[in-house]
């Protein structure tokens, strides 16, 4: 038997992540790549002293609450960790890590992609040349709005919001940001602050959504909100998708006063909402922010680091 920490992958990582958590540790991979069920993670709760997983896996406290007393460590191959019900792990002492940083890039280059999207009617374009549908042109054809110069509103200005904010930059655009802290000068970059949601709203061209989800944000842009927005502005989420009311924001885009949305994230993952399928308004994606080869390679190492410094006795460097 081995006297390696035995570790229980819920979801097939990148194969150099792999390669290393075989070298390092007695590993089970789920082979079959579905997400974890809540029997499932239990079970691995009695036979592993560490789970990596998703966020596909769900770490409620009734799951929690039926745990065995071998898991040490959830080490998230994610930076989100809204699937994790943290204050249940803690009270039994098992340690959570996520991956933060590694993702930030390839996330706000797609927070990006979908404003640009949605800003130039990449879904309506694209359906009309590839269904042959695309049969004149005209100078009042296909109009879109422009981003360059235009005022981008960020809320959450953590690592992906400023990201987003220096690639915008490139685009020069107008940077304005809501956060709960206000950022020292060298970290804002000349973002200008807002010190309410509100107060954001109102000069956001485009907006973008860079904040957890907790139940503090949940539902963060309704219909009030929307409404505060210029209107024919563009709102585009690579977050998580409980951060916006759906039945809001299609009001709001049905209205004409938001003039097209970027969805990477949904109230209902994976699957999406069936009401929004129908609208070349909204450019869609299924939640792939973080998927680059170099970004699932960085995450699978940053897990597997904070799997060595916890098992080394060390206090690893995500520990929430
Ligand atoms: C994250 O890391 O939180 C991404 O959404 C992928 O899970």
């Amino acid at each position: 038997m081995s006297d390696k920490p035995r570790i229980w992958i819920t979801r097939r990582l990148s194969d150099a992540t792999l390669k290393r958590a075989r070298r390092d540790y007695d590993v089970v991979v789920n082979e079959a790549d579905t997400p974890g069920t809540a029997d499932e993670i239990v079970a691995a709760s009695h036979d592993f002293d560490a789970i990596v997983p998703c966020h596909s896996e769900h770490f409620t406290a009734e799951v929690v609450a039926r745990f065995g007393d071998r898991l040490r460590i959830v080490a998230n191959h994610s930076v989100g960790v809204d699937h994790c019900d943290l204050a249940a792990l803690k009270a039994r002492d098992i340690a959570v890590t996520n991956t933060p940083d590694v993702l930030s890039d390839a996330t706000a280059e797609l927070a990006m992609l979908l404003m640009l999207g949605a800003a130039r009617r990449a879904v309506e374009g694209d359906t009309l040349v590839r269904t042959g549908a695309w049969d004149s042109w005209s100078p009042a054809f296909m109009v879109g709005k422009q981003v360059t110069g235009a005022r981008l509103g960020i809320i959450g200005m953590g690592r992906v919001g400023r990201a987003l904010a220096r690639k915008a930059r490139g685009f020069d655009m107008e940077i304005h940001y809501c956060n709960r802290n206000r950022l020292r000068a060298e970290m804002a970059e000349g973002a200008i602050y807002h010190d309410s949601i509100e107060s954001l709203l109102e000069v956001s061209e485009f907006l973008s959504l860079h904040c957890p989800a907790t139940p503090e944000t949940a539902g963060l842009m309704n219909a009030d909100r929307f409404a505060m927005m210029p209107k024919g502005s563009v709102m585009v989420n690579s977050a998580r998708g409980a951060l916006v009311d759906e039945a809001a924001l299609l009001a709001a885009l049905e209205s004409g006063h938001v003039a097209a949305a970027g969805l990477d994230c949904f109230v209902t993952e994976p699957g999406g909402n069936p009401a929004f399928s129908n609208r070349l308004d909204i450019f869609m994606l299924p939640h792939i922010g973080s998927a680059t080869t170099r970004t699932r390679d960085a995450m699978g190492f940053r897990a597997l680091d904070n799997l060595d410094a916890f098992f080394a006795g060390r206090t690893p460097k995500d520990l929430l």
